[in-house]
């Protein structure tokens, strides 16, 4: 055996007493699979006092200066679970650029400035993997970034934020409204302190920017992303979805198609959405992840599993740790970031999707026609119109009767439009919901 590999871990926390205690466990097996042992050379922390319970480490590893231990000439790879966007950004760039491989399962900074990582490693001819970056323990970016290479994707679909996902499979479930909901997950530990990033979509975009690079050769960023959260859906959206046969996800879509001028370009969003109860996604429950990918030649393909969770995700990590001691002993590289294509992204308004609108209207004639007429001004084709006594379910109070319409595909911005104009209808009371629908058509 070849002398150790080096590593520089900086965080301990939720992944990173994971990683720790998984490369401890697993260092024989993972010595025989590299070709060399790996060795710890320091571990970067905030709180060097902090109860990090037994791991099994010698304390003299801690370390509160992140950047002096990076530096280190004994280093070889550095692992990042740290998060956020500095001073992790700062970090990973001197790293790569001074040769040593980076490990890391910062989806906030892959979104927020990939190329500065990209960018660096370039330079640096180092390699830069982020399996746990997306969907935890899936083994999703490499299929990606390596076994797909021969083929043409053209969508991506997925549930890539666990905590959302449980929040909305309860909501399914029980009928709970999403406050409620929300608290059950926060009891359980899915649901952080402060579950913005979770429930506002932040974290799901920021996934999906990465799909979305990946999967189009086309840098993606955060701000690339079209994002709505969870937190208007409510029990009478997901009673409303029941009665169709469907149910409410977080979904994250990034899919290849032509802008306004014809020219190729890529739409990338997330929102709740309804789909059907047979769509691959449907029972993708609990904090559980899954992604749907649509490739040319391949055809449809799912990733399914753990999408979080400190265990689930150090195996992703670990994963890319002796992937990365390979190419050092072999002096390879991974491969680099291929954004060759250099695709446009299309505003969310150009991205065709369905629409389900359950309004409150008054029972009377002339009052579907008047609807109907809102669509056809809008050039959106109606699907499929029920109508449903008030006092259902689904009815408003005082409400004469529901109208559910389902629309077929168009533009996003001309289903918004539709639904603005329903709402100066005299007949329309109030519209209950409004709902996009994926799948199915
Ligand atoms: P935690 O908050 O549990 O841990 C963060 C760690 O970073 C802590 O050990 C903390 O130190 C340390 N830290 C914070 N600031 C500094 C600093 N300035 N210098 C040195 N160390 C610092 O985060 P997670 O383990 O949950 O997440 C880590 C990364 O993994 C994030 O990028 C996250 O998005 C990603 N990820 C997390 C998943 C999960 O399920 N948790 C799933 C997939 C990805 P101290 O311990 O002293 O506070
Ligand atoms: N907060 C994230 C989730 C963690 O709920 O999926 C994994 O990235």
């Amino acid at each position: 055996m070849t002398s150790p590999l080096r590593l520089a871990i900086l965080g301990c926390g939720t992944v990173g007493s994971e990683v720790v205690r998984l490369l401890h466990e697993q260092s024989a097996d993972l010595a025989a699979r590299i070709g060399a042992p790996l060795e710890i050379a320091g571990i970067a922390v905030r709180r060097l006092g902090r109860d990090r319970g037994n791991l099994p480490v010698a304390p003299e590893l801690f370390t509160t200066d992140a950047l002096g231990l990076i530096k280190r000439d004994d280093v070889d790879v550095v692992v990042e679970v740290v998060g956020g966007i500095e001073p992790a950004r700062s970090w990973l760039v001197d790293a790569l650029r001074a040769g040593k491989s980076v490990v890391t399962a910062n989806k906030a900074l892959l979104a927020e400035d990939g190329a500065a990582l990209h960018d660096a490693a370039a330079d640096g001819g180092a390699d830069l993997y982020y399996e746990a970056a997306v969907a935890g323990a899936i083994p999703l970016l490499r299929p990606l970034r390596e076994s797909l290479h021969g083929d043409r994707i053209n969508r991506v679909t997925g549930i890539v934020n666990g905590t959302t996902n449980f929040i909305l499979s309860a909501m399914d479930a029980t009928g709970a409204g999403f406050a409620e909901a929300l608290e059950e997950a926060t009891e359980l530990g899915y649901a952080e302190a402060d579950p913005t990033a979770d429930v506002e979509g932040f974290d799901a975009a920021a996934k999906a920017a990465i799909l979305a690079s990946l999967a189009f050769h086309t840098r993606v960023g955060a701000a690339d992303v079209y994002r709505e959260g969870i937190t208007e859906v409510t029990a009478a959206d997901v009673a409303s979805a029941k009665a169709m046969g469907c149910t409410i996800k977080l979904l994250c879509i990034a899919a290849r198609g032509a802008d306004a001028t014809g020219r190729e370009s890529v739409s990338v969003r997330v929102h709740p959405a309804m789909i059907p109860l047979g769509h691959p996604l449907a029972s993708v429950g609990d904090a559980y992840n899954a992604v749907f990918v649509e490739a040319e030649a391949a055809g449809p393909l799912m990733f399914y599993g753990r999408g979080a969770g400190g265990a689930a995700t150090a195996s992703a990590v670990l994963g890319d740790v002796v992937a990365v001691g390979r190419n050092r002993l072999a002096g390879v590289r991974a491969p680099s970031e291929s954004a060759y294509a250099d695709l446009a992204v299309r505003p969310m308004g150009e991205a065709l999707t369905r629409y389900h609108v359950s309004l409150d209207v008054a029972d009377k004639p002339g009052v579907l026609a008047a609807v109907a007429g809102v669509f056809a001004r809008h050039d959106v084709s109606i699907a499929t119109v029920r109508q449903a006594p008030a006092g259902t379910e689904s009815a408003g109070r005082g409400a004469d009767a529901v109208l559910v319409i389902v629309t077929h595909t168009a533009p996003d911005a001309a289903l918004a439009a539709t639904v603005e104009d329903l709402r100066g209808l005299d007949a329309v009371r109030s519209i209950a919901s409004v709902l996009r629908v994926e799948g199915g058509e």
